[in-house]
């Protein structure tokens, strides 16, 4: 390579290492040993100690070859990481008596300077942006902005983006480093091709000018590759200067052996691949969005930003036409406390089992302290709470603390007044099952998720096209049942159309 290495850093950013064998699965697979050795040039651009570039070499020599036999100095890879660097370097000098230092770099690959290669053989770093070392946030934000990876700006600026920093890798060393038509095979996070959120703006498949297509994926699943790691990851093959076309082959780990399925978008080109059996899914042809008013767009449920304990009742009675009194000792006017959801309310259970404090307005809007002083009771509770309530973390809440409104939740607004709510469990299950709910129920953020409605009418008819049979199947296809991400705000918005 051009540069001299003239960084030495210490810094671990996403430093786990790919198993040889794992390796090997990947040069089989796409054959990259054959055209490294018909003179194919290869780059790791976050090589750590060179793992996949020395498994090459071994792959070669397990095959009957001598290293000298072997194009070992058309291997070529770059580490940030100044002690991996120089072990990478150290191995190929101890193991094929070869010296690397005209190959290897030590820069962070988002300031090497361009040079192309055939091929691209990585395995990126992967760390939220959030969890990156302070100062190198503001290090490689413009880099982010760079490759169009700011799909929420403002989560950027704010430091709790949940972009992964493998995105911004794989793109950059796709446009910088491999020629054109050239195949990129990366170890990687599968949730850059298969979450909503964040990775959304991964999936414009443009690399500043240089489009790219994902080709095949290989899903790991259950398998421990990369020991302990409860990141969902996979191999994935992309090819520069080509457009994307879908279903691609998505092949997943299942008792040893690869189950082959297809991969598509299914609702926007950008959306979260869906996972299907056969080729020819009739899902992909027969799903047409649902039309919905703005007004009715889905919403988290409520969020204590972990005080539940204060905001929370579990026992609730009528003292009298405005006062509630709650888990036998506290005194609240009862037009600031709603039944809040739980499980069981989604199975026969028709009462409130639990109970949420919410100090706002009819609009949603949180009350001024003016308007909490109005109601002694109210502001008694609140102010015993107050250090706790000001104690609370976490970026949005903090901003609602530092204007003095410490007595706010996360997710409130006019929607959570609306006369009907459709609500769904939206995490940890396996099927959808939507309802509809009167008055003043709350959905809480922990587990459901829902659509406001503004007359029965409307909650009936949006109702029934979500029980559509598709809407499920299009959430199973996402293999995120029983998770997290099952059916989010997010996965749902997928489905519908705003007018
Ligand atoms: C997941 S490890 C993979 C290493 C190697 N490719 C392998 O498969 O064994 C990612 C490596 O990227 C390095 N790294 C992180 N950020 C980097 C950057 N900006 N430029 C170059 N290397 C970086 C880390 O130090 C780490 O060694």
């Amino acid at each position: 390579m051009k540069t001299d290495s003239c960084n030495t850093t210490k810094i671990k950013i996403g430093d786990v290492f790919t198993p040889f064998r794992w390796g090997r699965f990947a040069i089989e697979q796409f054959g990259i040993f054959e055209r490294w050795m018909n003179g194919s040039t290869v780059f790791d651009p976050t090589m750590g100690q060179g793992n996949l570039l020395i498994t090459l070499v071994q792959h070669g020599v397990e095959k009957g070859f001598k290293p000298k036999e072997l194009p070992i100095l058309n291997l070529f890879g770059n580490e940030l990481n100044t002690d991996y660097y120089q072990k990478a370097l150290q191995f190929f000098q101890d193991e094929f008596n070869t010296d690397m230092s005209k190959n290897f770099s030590n820069l962070d690959i988002l300031e090497l300077p361009c040079e192309p290669f055939d091929i691209i053989f990585g395995n990126p770093p992967w760390q939220n942006f959030n969890d990156l070392p302070e100062a190198y946030k503001k290090k490689i934000k413009p880099h982010f902005e760079k490759y169009q990876l700011t799909g929420n700006k403002r989560k950027l600026l704010l430091g709790h983006s949940r972009i992964d920093i493998a995105a911004l890798i794989i793109k950059a060393t796709i446009r910088d480093f491999l020629i054109p038509g050239g195949d990129a095979y990366f170890f990687m996070p599968l949730s850059l091709l298969l979450n909503d959120g964040a990775h959304e703006a991964f999936r414009n498949y443009i690399s500043a000018e240089a489009p790219f297509a994902p080709m095949e994926i290989f899903d790991f699943n259950k398998e421990d590759v990369f020991n302990k790691i409860a990141t969902r990851y996979g191999l994935v093959h992309f090819q520069r200067n080509r457009q994307p076309e879908f279903p691609i082959r998505y092949k997943v780990l299942k008792n040893q052996t690869w189950e082959l399925l297809y991969a598509a978008p299914l609702t926007s080109l950008s959306a979260g691949f869906s996972i299907f059996e056969d080729l020819n899914n009739s899902l992909l042809n027969s799903f047409s969005k649902i039309p919905l008013n703005k007004k009715n767009q889905p919403r988290q449920g409520l969020n204590t930003c972990g005080a539940n304990k204060l905001f929370f009742f579990n026992e609730c009675s009528k003292l009298d036409e405005e006062t509630y009194l709650l888990n036998n000792t506290t005194e609240l006017p009862s037009a600031f406390i709603f039944p809040l959801l739980t499980a069981a309310n989604f199975r026969n259970e028709k009462n409130p089992t639990l109970w949420v404090l919410l100090p706002y307005t009819k609009d949603g809007r949180p009350l001024s302290a003016a308007e909490i002083k109005r109601w002694p009771q109210l502001n008694n509770y609140l102010c015993s709470a107050a250090d706790l309530l000001k104690a609370r973390k976490g970026t949005l809440i903090r901003s609602w603390i530092n204007k003095g409104i410490w007595w706010a939740l996360l997710g409130v607004g006019p929607y959570n007044y609306a006369p009907y709510k459709i609500v769904w469990e939206a995490y940890g299950r396996k099927k959808f099952s939507p309802q509809i709910f009167e008055g003043k129920w709350q959905a809480n953020q922990a587990l459901q998720a829902f659509i406001p409605c503004y007359s029965q009418n409307e909650a009936k008819s949006i109702l029934k096209k979500l029980q559509n049979p598709v809407v499920e199947k299009i959430l199973l296809s996402h293999r995120m049942e029983g998770t997290m991400n099952w059916a989010q705000p997010g996965k749902i918005k997928k489905l519908i159309e705003f007018i």
